[in-house]
């Protein structure tokens, strides 16, 4: 049983973003509702370096036996979670400068661009491609407004994963084979690496700070009372958020004071090299293990962030046919890429990621994600904060403003919950 019921229902739309996608100057390859420009297609994603470059290469190369007609322009733009790649996507939908197609999360942040009349219905590629029964029925519910399907799902990745060098915690006399059951007990793990001089939890800029949060809030609240957050049904200014935010802040004072200037590889990168103990991350990280040869349980040990082991932090990556697309043509053979059983299993294997695709065989994939995909199947799903399960853009934003003026020491734990509870608020 798949379960994203929980994301669906609080993927009913919330906000509408001011919508400008006239005034086109790059119509002339084609209309995007009907066909033209089949030669080339830009890619707009933030699989830029690294690891996620490596699967979205992998993905290409797929392009190229299924597409080979059609050339391939790598519209990547560096920032992990798409920190600088989504204004950027917005200010060119806006200027009615879109991109051949472009990556966007299944939940809210989909809606967002649904809501502003920025993406085209593409239902009927769903035909075409035979793609009606490829994907889990809740995870297209996800991509569909009033029953048309806006976007191809070309993955599922975990937020809420702890990964760990085991050397470096036995020299701090933790057994690396021992999860601690909750934030206390990693707290007390914490303690001890800290004493050895090495840095206790790896961390890079404010977007990675904001997975950390989700997944403390996942641990701290449970399931039920974490979807509320989403929904109105769990107060924000309440003592339970408060107790949450309070481990946050713990947990953030055992981290690298060169924080803000990393982005996710190197901070993942310090668990890797042995410099810090552990790494919050999406399960994107055990690409960036697996690419430099590190082997699961000896050289790396990944366990769900104490506390939140029966859920999983739900996100999945599609591609979109904007308005207004240049080459409609050259998106819809990306499209058809995207969604089929080659292209899924070949980008799913580099990038860390579950295929989205029901009919992907578990054994073409490491044993790392053969325990997601067992995960995805039996834990309860609770969408991604930091990656546009559970919000509008908006209110992310709003969100990683507060924690940064938090986690920079320019507000305290009391204005932190007040800032919180405005930015849900504020949706
Ligand atoms: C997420 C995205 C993942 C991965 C990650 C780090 O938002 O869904 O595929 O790229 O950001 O950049």
């Amino acid at each position: 049983m798949r379960r994203i019921a929980a994301v669906a229902g609080i993927a009913a739309a919330s906000l509408v973003l001011a919508a400008c996608s006239g005034g086109s100057d790059k119509a002339a390859g084609g209309d995007a509702s009907g066909s033209g420009g089949g030669d080339e297609v830009e890619v707009f994603t933030w699989w830029a370096q690294g690891s996620e470059k490596a699967g979205l290469d992998a993905l290409v190369d797929v392009f190229g036996q299924q597409h080979g007609d059609v050339k391939f322009v790598n519209g990547a733009v560096a920032g992990g979670a798409g920190s600088a790649a989504k204004d950027l996507l917005q200010s060119r939908l806006q200027a009615g400068d879109p991109p051949d197609t472009f990556q966007a999360h299944a939940g809210k942040e989909l809606t967002d661009y649904i809501n502003a009349a920025q993406l085209e219905d593409i239902s009927s590629l769903y035909d075409e491609f035979k793609l009606r029964d490829a994907f889990p029925q809740d995870l297209v519910d996800l991509l569909t407004v009033d029953g048309k399907i806006y976007s191809i799902p070309s993955n599922i990745h975990r937020s809420n994963v702890v990964w760990a060098n085991p050397a470096v915690l036995e020299e701090a006399g933790v057994d690396p084979a021992a999860v601690p059951a909750d934030i206390d007990a990693w707290l007390a793990d914490l303690e001890k690496v800290k004493a050895t001089g090495k840095t206790p939890l790896s961390v890079a800029t404010t977007w990675t700070q904001v997975n950390l949060l989700e997944t403390v809030l996942m641990a701290d609240l449970g399931a039920e009372a974490y979807n509320g957050l989403w929904d109105g049904s769990t107060d924000w200014k309440g003592a339970e958020v408060t107790a949450a935010l309070e481990d946050f802040q713990k947990l953030m004072s055992y981290t690298n004071a060169d924080r803000d200037g990393l982005d996710w590889p190197e901070a993942t990168q310090m668990v890797i090299d042995g410099n810090a103990a552990y790494n919050v991350m999406g399960d994107w990280a055990v690409a960036a293990f697996e690419e430099q040869d590190k082997a699961r349980g000896t050289d790396f040990v990944d366990f769900p962030v104490p506390g939140s082991d029966s859920m999983f932090g739900f996100l999945a990556d599609s591609f979109t046919l904007p308005v207004g697309a240049p080459h409609p043509d050259g998106a819809k053979a990306w499209l058809e890429t995207v969604g089929s059983l080659e292209g899924q299993t070949a980008f799913n294997k580099a990038k860390g990621s579950i295929p989205a695709r029901t009919d992907a065989k578990p054994s073409d994939f490491s044993e790392y994600q053969q325990s997601a995909i067992e995960a995805y199947g039996k834990d309860s799903i609770v969408p991604s904060l930091a990656h546009g399960a559970a919000t509008p853009v908006a209110v992310l934003n709003a969100i990683s403003d507060a924690t940064s003026k938090f986690t920079t020491g320019a507000s305290d734990l009391a204005a932190y919950q007040q800032d919180l509870a405005k930015a849900v608020a504020g949706s």
